[in-house]
Formats: C-alpha cells, structure tokens, sequence
C-alpha cells in the first residue's frame, strides 16, 4: 500500500513538473482540431523505439529536465549550434543527453500530416510521459496538457547557468529549484 502511494505521489508530482500544473495557455489536447493524430503518432512512435531501445525512457526525461529549465520547457535544448552560437545542446550538462533522433523521427511524421502545428516541445513532453508508461500497458502514468510553443533561441551559457550540476550540495539544489518555482519535495520526488 506505501508503495503504492508513494508511486501516486511521484505521478502527480511528475504532472505537475511536466506541465499540468502549470496550466497558463496550456490545455488538454491543443491539437484536437489541428492536428488530431499527433499524439497518437507520438505514442504509436514511442512505443516501436522504447521496444528497441529500453533506455529510452530515461534518456528523454532527462532531456525533458534539461530543456524545462532552462528558458522553460520550449525545445530550446533540440535547436542545434550555428557558427555564430554554441547552444544548449553543446553545454557540457548536454553532452551526454540521447534521444534526438526520437524527437526528429516522430517531427517528421507528425510534419508530413499537419504541417507547421505541433511544437517541438509538446512531442518531447509526451514522447518522455509515453516512454515511461509503455511499461505499464501504454496506460500513461500522468497527464500532458499541450499548447507550448517552441522557442527560438538556445545558448550554452543558459544551460551551464541553469541545470544544478552535480557537485551543488542540499543548500543549493534548493535554491537551484526554488527559482524554477520547484519544492524542496518536488527536488527530493524528482531527484528520485
Ligand atoms: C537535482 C539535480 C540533478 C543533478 C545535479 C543531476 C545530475 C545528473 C548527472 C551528473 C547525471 C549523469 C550524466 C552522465 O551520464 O554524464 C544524471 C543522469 C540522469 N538524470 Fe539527473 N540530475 C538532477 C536531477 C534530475 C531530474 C530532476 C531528472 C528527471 C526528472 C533527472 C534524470 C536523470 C536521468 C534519467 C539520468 C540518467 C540518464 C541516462 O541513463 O543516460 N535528473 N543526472
């Protein structure tokens, strides 16, 4: 029964840092009338390369994270590098992220549909809640609400400044998550 809750309390919590708590502009099912199958394009995606690869849940919740601190979750962490700006996915906290090519490979079907309409930071919010609930029967364990839209700028220096690196002890991975509006359980819960 512990258990139990206490995997409730991390769906919720998981929710919550993931967007439907934030609600703002965001809602439930944004695409409804735009593009009516991308989510089912992103879970039907998601589920043949979490089969191949059961890594993947891991590697895009951490980019999740990555992203949603720094500038908010608006794909910033997917643009690449140009030759007059070094962005976030060459920060040193980046270098080791996977998963691009997931998010690339459900764009480029969700593109051929309905072109211009999905974010790029909608699909790494529900390719990362899919992933993790291909283990349980495809029954998602948290909610996604949609609606964000991409941003345009990404700089190394952000990600460096942002995401908590690993020597930071207690005192500042509170601070570190109290600016991005994060509880101290919210750190223990995630961190988890
Ligand atoms: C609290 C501050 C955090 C710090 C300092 C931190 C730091 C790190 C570091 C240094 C790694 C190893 C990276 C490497 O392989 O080079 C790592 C891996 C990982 N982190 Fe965090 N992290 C934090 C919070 C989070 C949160 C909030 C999440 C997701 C909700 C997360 C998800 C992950 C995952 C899934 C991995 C393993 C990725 C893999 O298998 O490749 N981390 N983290």
């Amino acid at each position: 029964m512990k258990t139990i809750t206490s995997f409730l309390v991390v769906c919720v919590l998981l929710s919550c840092f993931l967007g439907a708590c934030h609600g703002g502009n965001l809602r439930k099912n944004f695409y409804r009338n735009s593009c009516p199958q991308a989510e089912a394009i992103v879970k039907t995606k998601i589920q043949q390369h979490v089969a191949a690869r059961p890594e993947l849940p891991a590697k895009l919740i951490r980019m999740h994270f990555h992203d949603c601190f720094v500038r908010g979750c608006d794909g910033s962490v997917l643009l690449d590098s140009t030759a007059t700006n070094k962005a976030e996915k060459d920060a040193i906290p980046n270098l080791s992220l996977a998963g691009y090519d997931v998010i690339d490979d459900i764009k480029a079907e969700i593109e051929a549909k309905c072109s211009g309409v999905v974010s790029c930071a909608d699909i790494l919010a529900l390719a990362t809640r899919d992933a993790f609930s291909v283990q349980f029967n495809n029954v998602p364990l948290w909610e996604v609400l949609t609606g964000r839209r991409d941003g345009r700028v990404s700089i190394a220096s952000e990600a460096l400044a942002n995401l908590p690196p690993p020597f930071f002890n207690f005192t500042q991975l509170k601070q570190s998550f109290e600016s991005k509006k994060l509880t101290v359980h919210d750190l223990v819960v995630l961190s988890g």
